[in-house]
């Protein structure tokens, strides 16, 4: 019997690409949605509706659930959806947790999104099911909301000063965590996998990539904080958010996410995707679209 495997935040970024990268693989996808009006890009899932704010309405979801993708939107009420999704998957007899973290998560992280994920990582450590945490690195997919500007001005202003990332294209978090669903449930029992990109990288390298791949002139501006908080703010980011980025730009511009592992290549057995190809892979959202062919 195919296991069925409870897919959460389906309609974000990390989930789609894993809805992607389980496509045609033996198992029965349930995709969960907050809002009946979001249609997932479900493949041949079915889609049901509940909120990890309400656990009595994920009951049906987890009913008759294997295996549950766990990931929560970012917020400060992160560490209670992530309560209500495990307390509802207790109840219903799941067998496994794979967890979407975040690098770095730690009681002591410089940043209290991390602070917030190290309360549901050692939840999930306790959870009495079969666990395996995802700490994946900044993601080369948070440049799409630079991609605007790039496209107008050919420049893009952050407040990363000249600090380095490991930065880690989402498709390949997605095909990590296909893996782990798709292989025995004992095999990564236990397990919690810090992932990046193959290289770290300062933005104006990134910047560089931008440059070869769209064969135009593209900068990276290092901005204050402050300019960045009234960028953020004139586009109605909530202020919970802006300070969470914030965090992790202060904590990135000292030099914290200045590493790779060698984590993705383990578990897929090939090299992680490299910015080149993320920018090759995405150049018409840099592009102005009178410019694209
Ligand atoms: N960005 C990074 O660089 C980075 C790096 C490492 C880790 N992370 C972690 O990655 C996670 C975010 O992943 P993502 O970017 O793939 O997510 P995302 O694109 O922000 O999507 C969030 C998903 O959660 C759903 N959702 C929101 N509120 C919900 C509710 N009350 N009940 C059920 N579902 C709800 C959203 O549905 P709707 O679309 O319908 O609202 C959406 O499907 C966070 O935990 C973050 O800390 C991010």
């Amino acid at each position: 019997m195919p296991r069925t495997v409870l897919i959460t935040g389906a309609t974000g970024t990390v989930s789609t690409a894993l809805i992607d990268a389980l496509d045609g693989a033996e198992v029965n996808l349930r995709a969960l949605v907050h809002d009946p009006a979001r249609s997932p890009r479900a493949g041949g899932a079915e889609v049901v509706v509940g909120d990890l704010e309400d656990p009595r309405s994920l009951a049906p979801a987890f009913e008759g659930v294997q295996d549950v993708w766990l990931l929560t939107p970012n917020g400060p009420r992160a560490p209670e959806h992530h309560m209500n999704a495990l307390w509802a998957a207790r109840q219903a007899g799941v067998e496994r947790v794979v967890r979407l973290s975040v690098v770095g998560a730690a009681h002591d992280a410089p940043n209290r999104s991390g602070r917030l994920h190290a309360l549901s990582d050692r939840e999930t450590e306790q959870c009495g099911m079969r666990w395996t945490i995802l700490r994946p690195h900044w993601f080369m997919q948070n440049l799409l909301n630079e991609a605007g500007d790039i496209s107008a001005t050919g420049t893009f202003a952050m407040n990363m000063a000249a600090g380095r990332v490991g930065m880690i294209d989402a498709r390949d978090i997605a095909e990590c965590a296909a893996r782990v669903l798709l292989d025995d449930p004992d095999r990564h029992h236990g397990r919690t996998y810090t992932l990046t990109g193959p290289r770290s990288l300062g933005f104006d390298e990134v910047a560089g990539e931008l440059e070869r791949a769209l064969g135009r002139s593209v900068a990276y501006l290092p901005v204050s904080d402050d300019a960045k908080r009234k960028t953020l703010f004139g586009y109605g980011v909530p202020p919970w958010i802006v300070d969470m980025l914030e965090e992790y730009a202060q904590a990135y511009a000292s030099g914290w996410g200045d590493f790779t592992t060698g984590t993705v290549a383990e578990l897929l057995g090939r090299r992680p995707r490299d910015i080149a190809d993320f920018v090759r892979d995405h150049a018409a959202a840099f592009t102005p679209a009178e410019r694209r062919a």
